[in-house]
């Protein structure tokens, strides 16, 4: 039996100390020629960030009674997926952005070849990860793992929806295109995060099933409040630029909705996220609070 849920601020800040532990362990430093890579991997993925994604692919692989190690170390990809995606996200060719975390963002504390490099390597290195036995021992679950986490992250998923959210900035998208770009550009790392543990533990087809289906709303909701933080919230609480998509003309829910109509809509998703998991009963009481945390949280 899974042991009793703690509250979640602990829970998750157990996985904060883990992922910090388990990213400095696969990306140490180096006295190579290139250590100013490594430096800059290191920078944009340590000291920093809710590590909301880490945080899914543990509580799902714990629900199948995945070994720990091994879903330290797909959670650890993701992330590293995640910081790669945020290092590209705040170059001056896209937000254009100083603050991440509460610190300079990789490309001024570096510089702008290496900020693209080090969103290289992170990227690549998630694979590697991965695709190393010590991941899963059987070769068929990492591929199935290999092959869902890059339909997440690219054209398909995350890198398209970047690809429509810099479009959103001079074209008019109605509410299902702005949906659409939301679920690809963070729903389906999300989605990805929250199904880990059912591809790592060879969950049946319903449980899949429901985990797709509660990440599925999750993920859109989690946006919608990331666009609330950037008209409502401040850099203090945040870590990053706010009232930004506004000044850059974007499209989101809360420019077609407005703020009331946005939080309405965030606090639906969230509760129909949690009405997927009755299948596990009390299991799956943390991925419930977890839908709470994600509309309600200021950072
Ligand atoms: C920010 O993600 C980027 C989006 C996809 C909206 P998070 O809000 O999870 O950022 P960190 O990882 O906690 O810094
Ligand atoms: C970025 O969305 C999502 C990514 C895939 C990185 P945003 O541009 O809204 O994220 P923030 O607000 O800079 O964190
Ligand atoms: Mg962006
Ligand atoms: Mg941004
Ligand atoms: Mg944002």
């Amino acid at each position: 039996m899974p042991s009793l849920p703690k509250s979640l601020q602990t829970a998750m800040a157990d996985t904060v100390e883990q992922v910090e532990a388990a990213i400095d362990v696969l990306l140490p430093r180096t006295d190579l020629a290139e250590a100013k890579l490594y430096d800059a991997m290191r920078y944009g993925c340590l000291g920093g960030g809710k590590r909301l994604r880490p945080f899914l692919v543990m509580e799902s692989a714990r629900m199948f009674g995945v070994n720990p190690a091994c879903a330290l170390r797909t959670a650890a990809a993701v992330e590293f997926i995640h910081c790669y995606s945020l290092i590209h996200d705040d170059l001056p060719a896209m937000d254009n952005a100083d603050l991440r975390r509460g610190r300079r963002t990789v490309h001024l504390e570096f510089d702008e070849a290496t900020a693209i490099l080090a969103g290289d390597g992170l990227l690549t290195a998630a694979f590697e990860i991965l695709s190393d036995p010590e991941t899963h021992e059987d070769p068929s679950v990492r591929c199935k793992l290999v092959a869902a986490l890059a339909r997440a992250a690219g054209p398909r998923g995350m890198v398209g929806g970047q690809m429509l959210d810099l479009i959103a900035e001079t074209t008019t998208f109605d509410i299902g295109a702005i949906t659409r770009l939301q679920r690809m550009k963070t729903g389906d790392m999300i989605a990805f995060s929250a199904t880990a543990g059912a591809i790592l533990g060879r969950a049946s087809p319903a449980h899949l099933h429901s985990l797709q289906a509660y990440a599925h709303d999750l993920g859109l909701a989690f946006q919608i409040a990331d666009d609330l933080l950037d008209v409502e919230g401040t850099e203090e609480e945040t870590g990053k630029p706010v009232q930004r998509d506004e000044q850059a003309g974007k499209a989101t829910f809360v420019s077609i909705l407005g703020v009331e109509r946005a939080r309405d809509q965030a606090g639906r998703l969230a509760e129909q996220a949690s009405r997927h998991l009755e299948i596990f009963g009390d299991r799956a009481d943390m991925l419930k609070e977890v839908a709470r945390f994600v509309v309600e949280r200021r950072t």
